[in-house]
């Protein structure tokens, strides 16, 4: 019985390590999909990295409790603003460099004793650009960087609550990299939600 339990204390940890370990193997070892440029392929994660729902609930937990502390409801980290002037096959980039921003200057930083689960989603979060890591833009950069300084610029002008809410929109980082990085994108096609 003993054995047993510690078997199903360690599942959740198994499932992430399968799917940090396992997935990028696979990916990397699959064809490329006919038609794609090498760039945009490799600015692709499979949807499968979303619907983990043990990462999926440390993520969505964590930005609720830390969301519960942000008072400020004017300003946005995360929002539609990250697109302005982007264009459609560079929006898993620009996530990409959000994530990173994200992951360096707030979840590394002495904000993880204040809060739970910190570590995991960083290590989730990094394994995720990690699996980026080919991803690269396409035309001028300029607006991708006039857009990251941005958010940054905001972030710091927030101070110690500026890492509050980035950490409470940790929900919103998760479906953004999710639509940006795993929507195949159609010409011309109809434009989904905000
Ligand atoms: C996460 O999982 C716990 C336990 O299963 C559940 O009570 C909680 O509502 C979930 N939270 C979210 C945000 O999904």
């Amino acid at each position: 019985m003993a054995s047993l339990h510690t078997l199903s204390k360690s599942f959740p940890g198994w499932v992430f390590f399968c799917c940090c370990c396992c997935l990028p193997l696979l990916l990397t070892s699959s064809l490329p999909v006919k038609g794609a440029s090498p760039a945009h392929h490799a600015c692709r994660l499979r949807k499968i990295n979303f619907q983990q729902p043990y990462i999926r609930n440390r993520t969505y937990t964590l930005a609720k409790m830390a969301s519960a502390s942000d008072k400020d409801t004017d300003n946005r980290l995360i929002g539609q603003q990250l697109f302005v002037n982007i264009r459609e096959n560079n929006r898993c980039y620009m996530m990409k460099r959000v994530v990173e921003l994200v992951v360096k200057d707030v979840l590394l930083t002495e904000v993880k004793n204040q809060y739970p689960y910190v570590e995991e989603v960083a290590q989730f979060l990094a394994s995720l650009t990690s699996e980026l890591s080919g991803c690269q833009f396409s035309g001028k950069r300029d607006h991708i960087e006039k857009n990251l300084e941005q958010m940054k610029n905001k972030m710091e002008q927030l101070g110690e609550n500026g890492k509050t809410k980035a950490i409470g929109e940790l929900d919103l980082l998760f479906d953004y990299m999710e639509n940006a990085c795993t929507d195949v994108p159609k010409k011309g096609g109809s434009k989904k939600k905000n």
